[in-house]
């Protein structure tokens, strides 16, 4: 049996991963904040793990727990937009700038030695929820700059680690779920959130075709850096 570890599975994109693989027989160790969340994630049958990304005791808490565990697959999802105005002529304040990159960057940052040594026996995989909106290739204006900004660093850490730990078997990526109907992406989206979730999981579980160190959007197409 498969085992993955979902950082920040509330709702949308994290929650929807633990749906799917719950239902795919999976052991699913989820993250959440409060305790409504708890009960809501183990009664689909994910194990729960209480993980404020922000709190460096949590994230400490959270690497004693999974002391000796096995993964297969961690995926690091929790996330935040912050300002939707943010833009080159709105520059974010100090408030917005620390929430978004302390939320989005700081925890991939820390939790990639964490996770290095329970991913290793299984040669698994660690898997960042980016974003299309972090390519620096692909950027074309400044709308959503401090989330831009805060992706295109996750995309950093991703390929860092997989420079660092990409030799000892462990495959990372970087992944665009599509523009997905959430709470963040919301109504207008144009993708739901079952069918980015289920591409998410075929790209993960294609290796071959979807090598680490690399970024991938939910159709499995490689996108630029
Ligand atoms: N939706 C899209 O169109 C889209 C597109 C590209 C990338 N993404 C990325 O996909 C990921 C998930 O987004 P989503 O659309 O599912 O957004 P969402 O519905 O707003 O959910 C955000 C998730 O992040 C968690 N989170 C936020 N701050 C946290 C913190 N300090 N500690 C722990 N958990 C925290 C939330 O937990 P709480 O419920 O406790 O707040 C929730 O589980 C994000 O990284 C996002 O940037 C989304």
């Amino acid at each position: 049996m498969s085992t993955v570890l979902i950082l920040g599975a509330s709702r949308g994109i994290g929650l929807e991963f633990t749906r799917q693989y719950v239902a795919q027989g999976w052991t699913v160790f989820a993250t959440c904040r409060t305790e409504a969340d708890r009960i809501r994630l183990r009664d689909l049958g994910a194990q729960t793990f209480r993980l404020d990304v922000m709190r460096l005791e949590d994230l400490a808490g959270l690497a004693w727990q999974l002391d000796g565990e096995r993964l297969d697959l961690a995926i690091v999802n929790a996330g935040v937009f912050g300002p939707r105005d943010s833009t080159l002529a709105k520059s974010p304040g100090d408030e917005e700038f620390d929430q978004v990159m302390r939320t989005n960057v700081l925890p991939a940052m820390r939790m990639v030695p964490v996770l290095a040594p329970l991913l290793k026996p299984a040669a698994g995989t660690l898997a960042f929820v980016s974003s299309r909106m972090g390519s620096i290739t692909e950027a074309s204006g400044s709308y959503g700059m401090l989330y831009r900004v805060s992706k295109a660093a996750v995309n950093m850490v991703a390929k860092l680690a997989h420079a660092d730990y990409g030799a000892t078997g462990i495959r990372v990526v970087s992944l665009h779920p599509g523009w997905v109907r959430t709470d963040m992406g919301g109504p207008n989206a144009d993708v739901a959130v079952d069918e980015s979730i289920r591409g998410m999981r075929r790209v993960l579980a294609d290796v071959p075709a979807h090598p680490g160190g690399g970024f991938y959007d939910f159709r499995g197409q490689a996108l630029p850096w």
